[in-house]
C-alpha cells in the first residue's frame, strides 16, 4: 500500500505525476484553496501534506493529522505553518527555497519600475481616453538610476534584487541580522534599520514574516523615510502596517507604494484601492510558467525525499 498524500490545492501536473508514483493522492478538486473544514478532515489519515501559504497549518491542523511525516509547502515562506509545533511532533517541514529567487527578484523590479515611473497610472490614464497631447509636466515620477536602494533582508530574494540594481548604478545599503558585507558578490554598506529608512530613495522588503518583522514598518519607521521615496514589498504584508501605510501614502508622506503581498489576504482595504500613487498585484512575486513549475517538482521531490527516508532539497526544521 502507497503511502497517503492529501495536496489542499492543484499544482503543476509534473508535479502530481511524480508524487503519484509513491503516493496515493488525494488533490482538493475545487478551484478555490481548501476550507479549514476539509483542511482538518482530509489531513487525518494522510503521511504527508502538500499545502499552499494561504493554508493556516496550525496545532490544530498538525493534532488532526496523526500519522503526519511531511508538510511540504509550495512556497519557500512558511509564516502560516507552526514550524515548532510540527518539529516536536517529529513532522519534516520542507519549503521551495531557491527555484523562486530569480522571478520574484523580477518582479520586484516591475514593481520599482511600475512605482517610481508611474506605469499603471499612465496607462490608465490613456486607456480613458486622457493622452490628447503631449504634456509637459504629465505623469511626473521618481529617477531609478544612480539613486540608493535600501534592502531590508539581505537573503537570497534580496541579494537578487541588488544585483539587478548594479546596472541601474544605484548605492546598496541594507539591514539584515547575521550578513556580513565581505560576504555579498557585490558592494553594499550594511546600516542600521533607521539609516536604511532615512536613507533609501527605494526601500524594498525580503524579510519573511516572523514575530520580530511583524509590523516593523509602521507610523514611526515611516515617518523616517524621505517624502521622495518609494515603498515596495514582495515579502509579507504584515511586515507593514497597512492603515499607517495608506495615511502616509494619503497624505503624500511618501511618494509611493509598490506591494504584491497585504496584512490579509486576499483582502485590500478600499482606501488602499483609491489611491494611485501606489501599483498593487495580487500575490504573483513567483508566478511564472518555469517557476512555478520548479516548484511543484520541488515540493514533490521534498514529500517523496522525506517519505523515502532520504534527504530532502529543501528542509526547514532540524528533527531530533
Ligand atoms: P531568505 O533567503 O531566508 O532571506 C530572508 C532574509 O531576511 C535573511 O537573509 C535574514 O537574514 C533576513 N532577516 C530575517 N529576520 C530579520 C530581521 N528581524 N531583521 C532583518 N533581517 C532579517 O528568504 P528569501 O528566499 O529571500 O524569501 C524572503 C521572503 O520573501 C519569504 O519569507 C517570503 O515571505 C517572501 N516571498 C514572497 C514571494 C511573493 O510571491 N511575493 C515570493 C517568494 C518569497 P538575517 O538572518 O541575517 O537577518
Ligand atoms: C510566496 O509568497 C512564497 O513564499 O513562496
Amino acid at each position: 500500500m502507497k503511502p497517503k498524500l492529501y495536496m489542499s490545492r492543484r499544482i503543476p501536473q509534473i508535479a502530481i505525476d511524480n508524487l503519484r508514483e509513491v503516493f496515493q493522492v488525494k488533490l482538493n478538486p475545487f478551484e478555490r484553496p481548501a476550507t479549514r473544514e476539509e483542511l482538518l478532515q482530509e489531513v487525518k489519515d494522510v503521511d504527508a501534506l502538500v499545502c499552499q501559504l494561504v493554508d493556516n497549518v496550525d496545532k490544530e491542523v498538525i493534532d488532526a493529522a496523526s500519522n503526519l511525516k511531511v508538510i511540504s509547502s509550495y512556497s519557500v515562506g512558511y509564516n502560516n505553518i507552526d514550524v515548532d509545533y510540527a518539529t516536536s511532533r517529529g513532522i519534516a517541514v520542507c519549503n521551495t527555497a531557491g527555484v523562486l529567487t530569480e522571478s520574484t527578484a523580477d518582479l520586484t523590479w516591475a514593481l520599482i519600475m511600475a512605482t517610481c515611473r508611474r506605469i499603471t497610472e499612465s496607462e490608465a490614464y490613456l486607456r480613458a481616453g486622457n493622452f490628447v497631447a503631449w504634456e509637459p509636466l504629465l505623469m511626473l515620477g521618481m529617477d531609478v538610476y544612480n539613486k540608493t536602494l535600501g534592502i531590508l533582508g539581505m537573503g537570497r530574494i534580496g541579494q537578487a534584487v541588488a544585483k539587478r540594481a548594479l546596472g541601474f548604478g544605484m548605492k546598496l545599503i541594507y539591514h539584515s541580522r547575521d550578513i556580513n558585507p565581505k560576504d555579498l558578490p557585490f558592494a553594499a554598506t550594511q546600516v542600521t534599520l533607521e539609516t536604511l529608512l532615512r536613507e533609501s530613495d527605494i526601500l524594498t522588503l525580503h524579510v519573511p514574516l516572523t514575530s520580530q518583522t511583524r509590523h516593523l514598518i509602521g507610523k514611526d519607521q515611516l515617518a523616517m523615510m524621505k517624502p521622495t521615496a518609494v515603498l515596495i514589498n514582495t515579502a509579507r504584508g504584515a511586515i507593514v502596517d497597512e492603515p499607517q501605510l495608506i495615511k502616509a501614502l494619503a497624505e503624500k508622506r511618501i511618494f509611493g507604494a509598490g506591494f504584491d503581498v497585504y496584512e490579509q489576504e486576499p483582502f485590500i482595504p478600499k482606501e488602499l484601492l483609491a489611491l494611485n500613487n501606489v501599483v498593487l498585484l495580487p500575490h504573483i512575486g513567483s508566478a511564472t510558467i518555469a517557476t512555478r513549475t520548479n516548484m511543484g517538482i520541488m515540493a514533490a521531490q521534498n514529500a517523496i525525499a522525506i517519505i523515502s527516508g532520504l534527504q530532502p532539497p529543501s528542509q526547514i526544521n532540524v528533527l531530533p
